[in-house]
């Protein structure tokens, strides 16, 4: 499946020797030097429109090593063949200082998405940034917490730099003398058109590594490049169907019994739920952890787990990596730690074995073994003044920086070994990640809390190769409850966060019938929420995407010169600005959430005929509409020919095994496909191929009236579907 190599150099050592031959030693000498600093790419095709480029040593310690990915080489072939995007020797890089400089194309009408979680916007070109894992501060610097080094071009390739350190990009900033393309000088005294920030011909990379390992991704649109790069890290996570039930995460000092109580209120209020989220109380100790239940707040842990898993609701553990003293495997894992502390806890190295058996055998001899569901990894992306240092050491000699940029990586990795060696899948939380994480069963969440920007985070995280979750944790208004909590049930995870305030999803009395109907809404999307997962882990669609990743959709900006008529065509005006408040839900769901203090928006449509989700009315086509949809209805538009299988609405997510009735609803004029994906639910038996994909078509039978068709269960393979109703919802 590999190809050779493609190796070119600036200058060849051949042409090098002729050149020493003919004007003698001390020019060639020059000439060596010349060819030493200006190094070259060496190419490999790694699979089915991945190439790889390495440039001088680099180092063994990258981001694709700490996440341990395996590519699926099978889904890239299926992906088929398309060329490297440019000529190679387009990509430039040199090392001086110990550093790779590195340097990529950029034509004048490109935009650029990616970069990593940021918050506050979507399109990155004229960006500089400093790629590294971080709380997100409140600005799009490059720190956040999954700084993932993955762009991808309206032109519609890829570009990931497979390195575990602190990054500096200049997306398209700076402009060399020797560029080929250089705007005009002009004078600033006169010249109205005198731009701050000319135009740039590239993108411009430091590595502070005398080496590194980039990829390109081949589209042709940017939606392909972004499923081959998740396809390169194994796949998108496939969660278990309870991972996208609900969830609630209770106030940090429950005992058992309260815990066991709130859960019998959710099935007493017909609240769906699915997990309940136990923050850092259930430990006997915290910050630093002891990673052992409290004995006052929970006295028989086993019987808590068993009971609630009885009543369908399973258990999420918070946590954060730091050991206290008074941990059990404390003695055990106190060589294999940092020099420095967090809170005073010792810091693991989780890049030995030694201190691996240590931690997680503690998490699976106290909780998984008694049927602890997941956990909420907790406080591993940064914030400098409680990390460890950058001087700090560990002790299998990896620096300070590589561990910040992979800790998540790494806890993320070996906790979800742990579900994999009881087979039993998990889906839970995280504060940081980074480029290679796509097939971890992890969400991103965070302590900011701006509603806006959540949704922002939600389409980059597409681009990022990260699921995040716009949590709900407090509102100031019933208003803004039921904003923020209409946005997470259109997300990976639809989360209460509640460890602090105490808030339920009843606080709010009037607008709380809303909200149930909300939670209610989400379980029925079941199986269309399962089946976005499987085409993630299947074919590298990221569940939740921005609407750049929309193929077709981005157009570049046009000036008032180059369309004088340009006032009377909004909607070129729209596909060319950076639009960061709507976003897909899979490639048949455009979701167009309304803030606090919001009545009515505007929504942007891409072409083709778009129907209204509640009504399957015809809303509009490739243009921007306003929409009023008052305070319980989040503006949800479906693509034409869409099929969106529903299932009723359950408490629980359907367990393994367990048959659920399918109502499968059809949206607008012609005819469409969905393939529903079906397995167990809960095991790892898909890897071993026990799924099966039920293909769905609706098109209009002899008499003209619409028909709808799944293919029948697949022999010898797990089948949860009971029986089939069918609504068309556009008349
Ligand atoms: C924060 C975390 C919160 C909550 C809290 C508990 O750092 O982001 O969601 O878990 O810790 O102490």
């Amino acid at each position: 499946m590999y190809s050779q190599p493609v190796k070119f150099a600036a200058i060849s050592s051949d042409v090098n020797k002729k050149i020493m031959r003919k004007t003698g030693i001390l020019l060639g000498c020059l000439c060596w030097m010349l060819v030493v600093q200006a190094q070259s790419f060496e190419w490999t095709k790694v699979a089915e429109g991945v190439w790889r480029g390495r440039i001088g040593q680099p180092e063994k310690y990258d981001l694709l090593t700490a996440a341990g990915t395996e590519p699926n080489y099978k889904a890239l072939q299926q992906q088929g063949a398309s060329p490297f995007p440019f000529s190679f020797s387009l990509i430039r890089g040199n090392i001086k200082d110990g550093k790779c400089y590195l340097r990529f194309p950029l034509d004048k009408q490109e935009e650029l998405f990616g970069f990593g979680l940021q918050f506050q916007t979507v399109h990155q070109r004229g960006k500089i940034l400093q790629l590294r894992v971080d709380h997100y501060g409140g600005k799009d610097n490059g720190r956040t917490h999954a700084p993932t080094p993955f762009y991808v071009s309206s032109n519609g390739y890829g570009v990931f730099i497979n390195s575990a350190r602190y990054l500096t990009v200049y997306a398209g900033t700076a402009v060399r003398k020797d560029s080929k393309d250089a705007p005009e000088e002009k004078d600033r005294n006169t010249d109205k058109n005198w731009s701050a920030r000319p135009y740039s011909d590239a993108v411009e990379i430091l590595v502070p590594a005398a080496g590194v390992e980039i990829f390109v991704f081949s589209g042709p649109t940017p939606m392909d490049a972004v499923k081959r790069y998740n396809l390169f890290q194994g796949g998108g996570v496939l969660p278990p169907r309870w991972g996208l039930g609900f969830t609630q995460r209770v106030k940090s000092l429950y005992t058992s019994a309260e815990v066991e109580a709130e859960a019998a209120e959710f099935a007493e209020r017909g609240f769906p739920l699915d997990f309940i989220g136990l923050e850092p109380g259930w430990q006997s100790a915290a910050y630093p952890g002891t990673f052992q239940w409290d004995p006052k707040r929970y006295p028989d842990p086993k019987k808590f787990v068993s009971n609630m898993l009885a009543k369908g609701v399973r258990l999420n553990l918070w946590m954060n990596p730091y050991v206290s003293k008074k941990a059990p495997f404390y003695q055990a894992i106190h060589p294999y730690t940092a020099s420095h502390m967090v809170w005073l806890g010792e810091v693991p190295d989780f890049t030995m074995l030694p201190a691996r058996k240590a931690f997680m055998g503690q998490l699976e001899k106290n909780q998984l073994s008694i049927g602890v569901s997941g956990y909420k990894i907790d406080e591993v992306d940064g914030y400098d003044y409680y990390l460890w240092p950058d001087l700090a050491t560990f002790p299998s000699g990896h620096s300070a920086e590589q561990m910040r940029e992979t800790y998540g990586l790494l806890l993320q990795r070996y906790t979800s070994e742990l579900f994999h060696q009881q087979n039993k899948r998990t889906f839970g939380l995280v504060r940081a990640s980074n480029g290679g994480g796509a097939s971890f069963p992890y969400v991103i969440y965070n302590d900011y809390y701006k509603h806006e920007d959540f949704i922002t985070a939600l389409i980059n995280s597409g681009t990022a190769g990260v699921l995040w979750t716009p949590e709900v944790r407090a509102s100031k208004t019933s208003e803004e409850w039921i904003r923020r909590f209409q946005t997470v049930i259109f997300s990976p995870m639809a989360m209460i966060n509640a460890w602090a305030s105490g808030t339920k999803p009843w606080s709010f009395p009037d607008v709380a019938n809303d909200i149930k109907e909300l939670a209610l809404l989400r379980m029925r999307m079941m199986p269309y929420w399962y089946s976005l997962f499987a085409q993630y882990h299947f074919t590298g669609v990221p569940p939740f995407f921005g609407m750049d990743l929309e193929p077709g959709f981005y157009q570049p900006k046009i000036s008032r010169k180059e369309d004088p008529n340009l006032n009377e065509n909004p909607y070129a005006e729209a596909v060319s600005r950076e639009i960061k408040d709507q976003y897909m839900a899979g490639e048949n769901l455009l979701v167009a959430p309304l803030f606090a203090g919001q009545n009515t928006r505007t929504v942007v449509l891409p072409k083709g005929k778009w129907f209204d989700f509640y009504t399957g009315k015809l809303v509009g086509e490739g243009e921007v509409i306003t929409v009023s949809p008052g305070l319980s209805k989040i503006p949800v538009f479906v693509k034409n020919g869409a099929i969106i299988p529903m299932m009723p609405p359950l408490l629980h997510a359907p367990r393994a095994g367990e048959k659920t009735n399918l109502e499968i609803r059809f949206y607008g004029d012609q005819p469409g496909h969905f393939s529903l994906y079906d397995d167990d639910g809960e095991t790892f038996q898909y890897e071993k191929g026990a799924y099966s994909f039920r293909e769905i078509t609706v098109q209009k039978n002899a008499n003209g009236q619409w028909e709808g068709k799944i293919s029948s269960p697949v022999p010898g393979k797990p089948n949860t579907i009971g029986t089939v109703t069918w609504k068309f919802m556009t008349q």
